[in-house]
């Protein structure tokens, strides 16, 4: 399909340039909020050409650099492409480029952390400072400038409202048919003025198919038909089957006493190999009929559609494998009747994740006996991507389910440790922790019941006595015995890994 039969706006029309042009719209210091969320419906042209801008400027020693606000991950050729030239002063929220990882754990670029669900509302209420300049990929403009938003909305609806100017880029790659999946909705207020968000089922729509745009604010328009990034996926292992294994029976357990429906209730799962995993285990259990209020679709989402495990998804962006996407695209008018993809402030939103009573499943980096978990930091210090949204979910969920392998690095590391080397999701946060080894089901239990059933049933056996002798010594030797611990020794398992190359020697 022709730009022209996207781009259906006349005075828009003849605001297209190409993205060299554009990118030279954009100032030094310049707040630059853009589309994309893990690696779905992001700039794929302005930014590179704004990277080539920085480049020539710095080798002239000029400086230049913007802050980068997205609505999660981008691709290497956006804040990938950004970094490589050290353009960016500030970024947030969720990150998981390795360039841009990089640069954080250098301390050569600043980065702040922000639940997925609180980065609109910070910008609402002032909080980030002003934006200034808005790059928002989409699939098509309407006549009256409306937009049709492309593979994810993410926080294109505030960065369109709340920008001094607008650059868009129309992606033809893009399939046409996209439009109608999404729903934004507009009846957001600041406090005290906010009224109950309308939705009361995962497929509800309650907003509008399009974004609005004043067409006085967009100072470009720019043609790109690239693809979004492929994410590729590690197929399940025996680690992961295992863990699915476990959650299903736990969930079948749950339904037996109860406290489950027997389609369960809405499904949320988190980003990584082991949340996909996990769905491809859900997709071969017992369970049909189920819906998802969840903020990102992996391939594993797909399949359960597919499958009529899953009878429909609401999510803020897909996120998906080349050959997922083929199957996408081919069968766009199947998915469309079954993804409603929102907002991020929506899909993330703690009102209605505790209303609908989510299950929460998210992958995590480590657990702590008392069932602490950190979501972000790997050895206390080094940021691995974010929290994303595995905070909005879990404080707000039915059930919060937070799951690993026991043990990373061929074994060198637990991921059950006596203390966890950052906090991302309080003892208070977290329900039910689950490892290949087994399930701990933690609800109503002190700590000290709770370190001994995670120990038990998640701790990789070659670290369980290390484990239950540090829980002996605690207990004999704490000062408090609700939740006994040896502040010397506490975090000892992670100074003698980065001593020793292994927690076994520690
Ligand atoms: N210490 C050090 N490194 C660890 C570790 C630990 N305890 N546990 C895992 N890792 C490393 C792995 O070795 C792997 O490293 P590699 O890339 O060098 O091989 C990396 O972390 C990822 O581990 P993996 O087991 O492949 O997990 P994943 O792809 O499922 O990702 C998280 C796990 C925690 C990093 C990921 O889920 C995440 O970023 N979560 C936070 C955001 C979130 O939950 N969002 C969901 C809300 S919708």
């Amino acid at each position: 399909m022709p730009l022209s039969d996207r781009v259906l706006h006349p005075g828009l029309r003849r605001k297209i340039m190409s993205a060299e042009a554009a990118a030279a719209l954009i100032p030094a210091g310049a707040n630059v909020g853009t589309s994309g969320f893990t690696g779905a419906g992001y700039p794929k042209a302005v930014p590179q050409a704004l990277a080539q801008r920085i480049k020539l400027l710095h080798a002239d020693g000029e400086d230049f650099q913007i802050g980068l606000w997205t609505g999660a991950s981008t691709a290497p050729e956006l804040d990938g492409a950004l970094a490589k030239v050290h353009g960016i002063e500030m970024r947030l929220p969720y990150q998981s480029d390795p360039a841009v990882r990089k640069q954080i754990n250098n301390g050569q670029m600043q980065y702040t952390d922000i639940h997925l669900s609180h980065v609109a509302q910070f910008v609402w209420f002032g909080f980030l400072g002003h934006l200034d300049v808005a790059v928002i990929e989409v699939a098509g403009i309407l006549p009256d400038g409306r937009l049709i938003p492309s593979s994810s909305v993410g926080n294109n609806k505030t960065w369109l409202d709340q920008a001094d100017a607008i650059i868009l880029e129309v992606n033809t790659s893009q399939n046409p048919a996209l439009e109608g999946m999404h729903d934004i909705y507009y009846g957001t207020e600041l406090p005290p003025y906010r009224i109950p968000i309308p939705l009361l089922q995962p497929g509800d729509r309650i907003g509008e198919p399009y974004l609005r745009c004043d067409p006085d604010k967009v100072i470009a328009v720019v043609h790109t038909d690239l693809p979004d990034r492929s994410n590729q996926f590690a197929p399940p292992d025996e680690n992961s089957q295992a863990i699915a294994g476990h959650i299903i029976e736990f969930l079948q357990h749950e339904v037996k006493h109860g406290r489950l429906p027997k389609d369960l209730l809405p499904l949320q799962s988190g980003v990584g190999n082991i949340a996909n995993a996990v769905l491809a285990g859900l997709n071969d259990g017992p369970f049909r009929n189920l819906t998802a209020y969840t903020e990102v679709l992996q391939d594993g989402m797909l399949d359960m559609l597919r499958s009529g495990t899953l009878a429909m998804a609401s999510a803020t962006a897909l996120s998906l494998s080349d050959e997922a996407t083929a199957d996408f695209n081919a069968n766009i008018a199947f998915y469309r009747e079954r993804i409603v993809l929102r907002s991020q402030e929506m899909s993330n939103h703690p009102e209605l994740i505790r209303r609908l009573g989510l299950i929460a499943m998210n992958a995590m980096i480590e657990a702590d006996i008392y069932g602490n978990v950190n979501s972000t930091h790997v050895m206390g210090s080094s940021m691995m991507n974010g929290i994303g949204g595995s905070g909005d979910f879990a404080r707000n969920a039915y059930l919060s389910i937070f799951m690993t392998p026991s043990v990373a690095k061929g074994g060198s590391i637990s991921c059950i440790v006596p203390m966890v080397s950052h906090v991302d999701h309080t003892e208070h946060d977290v329900q039910v922790i689950v490892t290949e080894q087994g399930l701990a089901d933690l609800r109503g239990l002190s700590p000290t019941q709770r370190a001994r059933l995670i120990v038990e049933r998640c701790a990789h056996p070659d670290y369980r006595p290390a484990l239950l002798d540090y829980m002996e010594r605690a207990q004999r030797e704490s000062l408090g015995q609700h939740t006994p611990h040896l502040l010397d020794d506490a975090l000892g398992w992670h100074s003698g890994y980065l001593k020793t190359g292994s927690m076994m020697a520690a």
